[in-house]
């Protein structure tokens, strides 16, 4: 998705199946295995990405964790005790997807990793080129309407969502059907975030996700005729340290130009989530804040925990 991440893990499928067949509920009470059925209003979305930082996350907050990192049956047992859902991920090569045997093989894969680590759906993560005349354009539709049905068929209750840039106006060479697919799921994460991705030619630092043009992706969206309720925004929890071209012949230091949202910026963008009335708001990622005893660092991080709250 994007920087401030770890290596993504592979997961070792065949010996975790086996060990974890029904019956086997990791947690402290075998109710907590059982998927969440609530759908909230609101959603909090948030991208994890391993390791135990989300023993800090607020969990007042939380409706979904996209668990991009190893599979920690701890953190699902303790999203559960909060009514909060656990989602894989989904990553698929495009040239695969046009045929529809893949397609299935895929989704029963993941609908049965799902079930075996007691999830509650998945997010598909693509980012991937596609043609707009190609036959992977289709595909993916198909992909994600036969994903949705499987999970809701299987797993009672799942979430089936899928993340798309900040703009429909084929960023990185994605042309998606996007209004298919936001009729295809449950909702859209659009990653507002990146959005210098664009830049091809000389690079220049600028913001990671700029307050109007963050808005104008999600102006673009609704145009298309997606209803505010299909798009959860993504704000970025990292930004970008840019080095700059040397200002002197001084070698003792170079001047630098830092990009990042903090607590304020963030806070106009979940406003407008309210006053629009989209889905909801999340972050990639959740990990990367400061989550230490050092005082400063836990005003700091309360107050980007607070900042997803919409308020007026
Ligand atoms: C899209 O089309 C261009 C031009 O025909 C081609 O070079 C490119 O490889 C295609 N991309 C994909 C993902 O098929
Ligand atoms: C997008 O997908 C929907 C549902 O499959 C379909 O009805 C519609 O024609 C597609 N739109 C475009 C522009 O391909
Ligand atoms: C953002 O949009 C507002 C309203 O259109 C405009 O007044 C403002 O100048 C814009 N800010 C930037 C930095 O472009
Ligand atoms: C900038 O200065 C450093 C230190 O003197 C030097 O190593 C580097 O090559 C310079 N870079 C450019 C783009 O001039």
């Amino acid at each position: 998705m994007a920087l401030c991440g770890l290596p993504e893990f592979t997961l070792l499928l065949l010996p975790l199946l086996a060990r974890l067949s029904a019956g086997d509920c990791p947690c402290s009470e075998a109710a907590l295995c059982q998927p969440i059925r609530h759908r909230p209003d609101f959603e909090v979305f948030v991208f994890d990405v391993g390791q135990k930082t989300w023993k800090s996350y607020d969990w007042s907050q939380i409706t979904t964790v996209a668990a991009f990192g190893k599979y920690d049956p701890e953190l699902m047992c303790y999203a559960h005790s909060k009514g909060a859902r656990v989602v894989l991920k989904g990553d698929i090569s495009l040239k695969n997807i046009i045929d529809p045997t893949f397609r299935a093989s895929w989704i029963a894969q993941k609908v049965d990793l799902a079930k075996a680590q007691y999830m509650d759906g998945i997010n598909i993560d693509i980012e991937q080129e596609v043609n707009c005349s190609s036959p992977e354009y289709e595909a993916l539709t198909a992909l994600v309407k036969e994903t949705t049905e499987s999970f809701q068929r299987e797993i009672e209750g799942s979430q089936v969502t899928f993340d798309v840039a900040w703009s429909p106006k084929r960023i990185d060479k994605r042309c998606y059907n996007y209004t298919g697919i936001a009729d295809a799921c449950d909702f859209l994460f659009v990653m507002s975030y990146d959005e210098q991705s664009q830049i091809w030619s000389e690079c220049i630092a600028a913001a990671n996700a700029p307050y109007n043009q963050t808005l104008t992706g999600y102006i673009d969206y609704i145009k298309m005729g997606i209803s505010p309720k299909k798009l959860v925004m993504g704000v970025p929890w990292y930004g970008y340290d840019y080095i700059c071209l040397n200002l002197s012949k001084d070698p003792a230091g170079r001047f630098h130009q830092v990009w990042y949202d903090n607590p304020q910026s963030i806070s106009l963008k979940a406003a407008y989530v309210k006053n629009y009335g989209l889905r909801g708001i999340g972050m990639w990622n959740a990990n990367c804040l400061d989550y230490s005893d050092d005082a400063l660092a836990r005003e700091q991080t309360q107050e980007m925990w607070g900042a997803l709250k919409p308020r007026l």
